[in-house]
């Protein structure tokens, strides 16, 4: 049996550096989920896909084939047969996921995906309801959480580093805005499982994060 560790929280509590890390550490493989919401809503944007009308989501989730594969320990989301990583990270697609993550057929177009690579190998999954739906009986499952600003001052200063152009103003209003749809939608909404232990890390560094989950993970397996 594969050992399964979920890590849900808000949009930039950390969860994917901390998981990236600790997956290397301990010899996992991590599988970060928004990015395949990320793929799904760049091909719905490239596609000029209009989400209001459930036929046409319903055409382009029939029109999408996603597939994870891993390169140097990297994960990369293939969609439809083109390696999307270097387009699915943009103000644009991080809105269009949001979005369209409340419609059902979505999500069931990722549920399988997500549940065999748990089911074939040693994993850190993350995401917003891997505790609560996608892997309800995870060996670990941890809350990662901070508060709203200092969530948008690290990816502001995340962009920044990367060049590009925005204002934390902005940046703080993406942040609220996308939680406030990701906990109040109706299917699979993100909340903290019951049976998960929460971490906020609004005082905490990178390695202390890291230390911290790594021990609630050894201390759990
Ligand atoms: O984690 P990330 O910010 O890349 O996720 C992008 C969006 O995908 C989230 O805002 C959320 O709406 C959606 N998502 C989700 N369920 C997951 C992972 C991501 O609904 N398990």
């Amino acid at each position: 049996m594969s050992i399964n560790v979920a890590i849900d929280g808000p949009a930039g509590a950390g969860k994917s550096t901390i998981a990236k890390k600790l997956a290397k550490e301990l010899d996992y493989i991590y599988v970060d989920t928004g990015a395949m919401y990320r793929a799904m809503a760049l091909y719905m944007i490239e596609q000029k896909t209009d989400i209001q009308h459930m036929d046409a989501v319903r055409s382009a989730c029939d029109a999408i084939t996603i597939d994870i594969r891993y390169s140097d320990g990297e994960q990369q989301v293939i969609l439809n047969g083109r390696n999307v990583n270097d387009f699915i990270r943009t103000e644009a697609v991080s809105e269009m996921s949001s979005k369209i993550s409340a419609i059902p057929e979505v999500r069931a177009k990722l549920l399988s995906l997500q549940r065999s690579l748990a089911a074939a190998s040693n994993v850190i999954m993350d995401g917003r309801d891997i505790g609560t739906h996608v892997l309800p009986n995870a060996d670990v499952k941890i809350f990662l959480t901070a508060d709203a600003h200092v969530r948008a001052l690290r990816r502001y200063e995340e962009f920044t580093a990367k060049g590009i152009n925005c204002t934390l103003e902005n940046v703080e209003r993406e942040v609220i805005e996308r939680d406030e749809r990701d906990m109040n939608r109706a299917i699979a909404p993100l909340k903290q499982a019951e049976d998960a232990v929460r971490v906020d890390t609004s005082q905490m560094n990178i390695d202390e994060v890291v230390n911290c989950l790594r021990q609630l993970i050894l201390d759990r397996i």
